[in-house]
């Protein structure tokens, strides 16, 4: 029996190795003690907005209130999906797909991070590969946005395996520093090559009014 007012706790994106899912309340705190625990050396800031370094436990309450935010603030016009990472029965990361506007643009931003300790052995492609395949194959996105610093090889590599193609760049502030960010765009027809036939989408019908999407013939 499925929640009975807020489908999305029942959506899952099931790949051979790993499970990504909409975060309960016990998962986001998982999450928040996996953040803190850092995702990355001290001198290096892979984000744009600087949250990672707050001390504990600002970093841990200010990590639930940004999930909490995302599901009081989910609207058909502007949505985000702050998926758990599962692997091996632990919660290893975050996958964030967003938009605005999407039953007009078909367009999707992501952004995500994994524990340090679960960095570098291809959980991170494999989390994007199943964000896209939710993105394209469940609700009928055409293009899929994301964006790196210069300098985060691990970031522009997910996205280079994946078939992701720079699409420019901006000088933003990295805590003081003038630093460039990739844009990255991923079309539907290069996804379309690289798509493939093992992940499973679970839940996602009785969530599709949620999205704007009931109805829709370009959603599963
Ligand atoms: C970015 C992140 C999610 C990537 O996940 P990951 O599991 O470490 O990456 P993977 O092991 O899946 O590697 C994916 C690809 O990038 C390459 N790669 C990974 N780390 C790399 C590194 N440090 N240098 C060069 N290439 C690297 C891999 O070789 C692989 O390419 P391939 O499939 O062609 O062999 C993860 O490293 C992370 O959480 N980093 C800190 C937070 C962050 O940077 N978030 C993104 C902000 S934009």
């Amino acid at each position: 029996m499925g929640h009975p007012y807020w489908p999305l706790f029942d959506l899952r994106v099931r790949t051979p190795r790993l499970e990504l899912r909409y975060p309960d309340d016990d998962d986001i705190v998982a999450l928040a003690a996996l953040a803190a625990s850092g995702i990355h050396p001290p001198d290096f800031m892979p984000f744009a907005v600087p949250w990672s370094t707050e001390p504990s436990p600002k970093l841990e309450r200010e990590s639930l209130q940004h999930f909490w935010k995302s599901r009081g603030e989910f609207t058909p016009a502007k949505w985000g999906v702050p998926f758990a990472i599962v692997c091996g029965g632990e919660i290893v990361g975050n996958q964030t797909v967003h938009a605005a506007d999407f039953p007009v643009t078909r367009a999707v931003e992501s952004g995500s991070w994994l524990g340090q300790a679960h960095q570098g052995k291809g959980i991170g492609k494999e989390m994007r590969a199943a964000m896209l395949h939710f993105a394209f194959a469940g609700l009928g996105a055409q293009v899929a946005y994301s964006g790196a610093w210069h300098d985060n090889p691990a970031s522009l590599g997910v996205s280079k395996a994946l078939g992701y193609r720079t699409n420019g760049d901006r000088i933003l502030p990295r805590l003081d520093t003038a630093t460039r960010m990739i844009n990255l765009k991923l079309t539907r027809a290069t996804w379309e090559k690289h798509r493939r036939d093992d992940i499973v989408i679970e839940g996602l019908d009785a969530c599709l009014d949620l999205f704007g999407l009931a109805g829709d013939p370009a959603a599963v």
